[in-house]
């Protein structure tokens, strides 16, 4: 018998149509989408130049996307969603590790492999030099050898070298391994927070949400080793006037550290210092990555 659609009777319309999806995943997570979209529809009340509005903002936000620029991406992390699915990611770990925290549109693949006591460095600089050092460890305190640390920041200024330079040029990024007993230790320059780039459609709903549209400074990282969970993560500089209200929601209470200006255990004590410890938790067979976000020259390839 023919249905009669209505406001109410569209959604198992739609959902009974998807029934038959041969991915069961897929159809798991399509059939819950169709649900909540258009409950949100209802409870809005959306009209039809509302609904178009919210069309021209996303064909707005596709086409804001480069090789160099992941609008979709920021769209994400700064409705909450990007933090939200990191979250619902790091309880499915078999084990505790440090916290995940966001990708966001500047990481870039193949940063230069550097040497542990190196400097990420490679443009003249007015920062505060300091350094990053800790150990990356298992669950149990010990000390993995060989981890894989990637680390990618802005500058002093709070820009990142993709905002400032030829993309061709990398700077204040590293490739980093941990030496036999988990350590690492690097030399870089204290980041600046900053804005999140704003001059696209995500800048123009910040605006007209009158949210500030800052993020803390920070210094992120993705850290791995064969037989752990890949962290992707970022430690926060304490003391940042938006540390606690961050645009994209990637703060949390256990990644927030601080610069010591004296640190005798620092393996380069007459600098000042951030020190951390990352914890690994071991993989299981389940795991994928936790990345939200890529080289934005990557997404930019898979859809083309
Ligand atoms: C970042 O930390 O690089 C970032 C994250 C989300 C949005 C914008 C920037
Ligand atoms: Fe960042």
């Amino acid at each position: 018998m023919l249905r009669a659609i209505d406001e109410n009777t569209i959604t198992d319309a739609a959902i009974e149509q998807m029934a038959a999806t041969p991915n069961p995943r897929l159809k798991q997570i399509m059939e819950p989408l169709v649900r909540h979209l258009h409950a949100w529809a209802r409870e809005a009340d959306l009209t039809p130049e509302e609904w178009l509005e919210g069309i021209k903002f996303l064909t707005a936000v596709g086409q804001k996307c480069t090789a160099f620029r992941q609008e979709f991406i920021l769209l994400s992390d700064t409705l909450g969603m990007s933090s939200l699915i990191n979250s619902l990611h790091d309880k499915r770990a078999a084990e505790a590790g440090t916290k995940s925290s966001l990708v966001g549109p500047f990481y870039r693949q193949d940063s230069p492999p550097m040497k542990l006591g190196d400097t990420i460095v490679t443009k003249p600089t007015n920062g505060l030099e300091v350094v990053l050092y800790g150990r990356v460890t298992d669950r149990a305190g010990k000390g993995v050898p060989n981890a894989s640390i990637e680390v990618w920041q802005p500058d002093e200024t709070g820009n990142y070298d993709l905002q400032k330079h030829d993309p061709s040029e990398m700077d204040l990024r590293g490739h980093f391994h941990t030496d036999s007993d988990g350590r690492y230790y690097l030399r870089t320059v204290a980041p600046l927070g900053y804005m999140i780039p704003m001059d696209g459609p995500v800048g123009d709903m910040i605006r007209a949400q009158k949210r500030h549209g800052y993020r803390p400074a920070h210094i992120h990282f993705i850290v791995g080793a064969p037989g752990y969970r890949e962290v992707v993560t970022a430690l926060y500089l304490a003391g940042d006037p938006h540390v606690d209200s961050d645009t994209v929601f990637g703060v949390t209470e256990s990644l927030v550290t601080k610069v010591n200006e004296k640190d005798p255990g620092s393996p380069i004590p007459a600098l000042p210092s951030i020190k951390f410890d990352f914890q690994l938790a071991a993989a299981t067979a389940k795991d994928m990555t936790g990345r939200v976000g890529a080289d934005p020259s990557q997404i930019v390839k898979v859809g083309a």
